[in-house]
């Protein structure tokens, strides 16, 4: 039987790369992402560039638990790769309808609720991997403003706070997906050109399949079976300072729970 993987953000700049590796590499895709003509297009394009016809996608705003949640309780089968790739930069603050900052809700929220919400399906499989797509680009985090509510809101910080949140719960589900018998990675993708760079006020120097090719080596390569909790660049594992402050990890975990 076909492995099945799930790649959110899945026709953004670095997510259709990573969606169209999976897809090569004779996975059962799942494309995840809010707006379901620009899910079809990227479908069809992928099926068509990759031969593969077990493509699909499913229509789910990640800032959203309860879609999240949804999403998962309708989930039939195993679900052996997770990619959370999906982030905003909006450049003013905004808030979902629950009230939780946009950027604090997807980056981080929705990395969080996806591995958590799926962690059942993932449970007991061969070598079940989570990769949260994260950034050398990251710092600056605030655990007593996560919001933004007291900061003035910057998008150029909640984009590096998000990201280090990312390192660092990487770190802190090590244990909770470890005894499920899941391993969790983070990677830095490379700097693309997309939205989220633009809104962000730089470009991108690498190409799209440059920026996928690391998310894939730890979501795809053999060598990093049971590899956990680890922070990858340029497929060489990198120490990152956020991961390795112990307390600060679980105490963001915690805080992250509580939403
Ligand atoms: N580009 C870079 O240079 C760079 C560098 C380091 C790390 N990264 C990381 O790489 C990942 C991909 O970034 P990218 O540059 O490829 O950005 P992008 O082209 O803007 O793609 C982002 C994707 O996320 C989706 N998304 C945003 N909010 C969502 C939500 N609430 N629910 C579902 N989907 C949502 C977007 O869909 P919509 O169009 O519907 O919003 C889009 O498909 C991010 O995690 C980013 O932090 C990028």
């Amino acid at each position: 039987m076909k492995r099945t993987a799930i790649v959110t953000g899945a026709y953004g700049a670095i997510g259709k790369s990573i969606a169209e590796g999976v897809a090569s590499a004779g996975y059962n895709l799942v494309m995840v992402g809010r707006n379901e003509a620009a899910l079809l297009q990227c479908r069809d394009e992928l099926v068509r560039s990759t031969g593969n016809h077990d493509i699909s996608y499913r229509v789910v705003d990640l800032s959203r638990k309860q879609q999240v949640e949804e999403f998962s309780r309708s989930w039939d089968g195993p679900l052996h790769i997770l990619i959370n790739n999906a982030a905003a930069t909006p450049r003013s603050r905004l808030e979902t309808p629950e009230g939780i900052e946009m950027q604090f809700a997807t980056n981080v929220l929705g990395y969080l609720w996806m591995a958590l919400f799926f962690r059942d399906h993932m449970a007991g499989l061969d070598d079940a991997r989570v990769v949260n797509v994260a950034s050398y680009w990251a710092g600056d985090m605030d655990m007593n403003d996560l919001e933004f509510r007291v900061r003035r809101y910057n998008n150029d910080t909640a984009y590096r706070q998000s990201k280090q949140a990312n390192r660092m719960l990487t770190r802190a589900l090590v244990p909770v997906l470890g005894e499920k018998g899941i391993f969790v990675l983070a990677a830095h993708p490379g700097d693309v050109n997309s939205r989220l760079s633009n809104n962000l006020g730089y470009g991108g120097w690498e190409s799209p399949e440059q920026g996928a090719s690391n998310p894939l080596y730890c979501a795809l390569d053999p060598s990093l079976k049971g590899v956990s909790g680890k922070y990858f660049e340029h497929k060489k594992e990198v120490s990152c300072p956020f991961a390795a402050d112990h307390e600060a990890v679980k105490r963001l975990l915690k805080i992250c729970m509580g939403y």
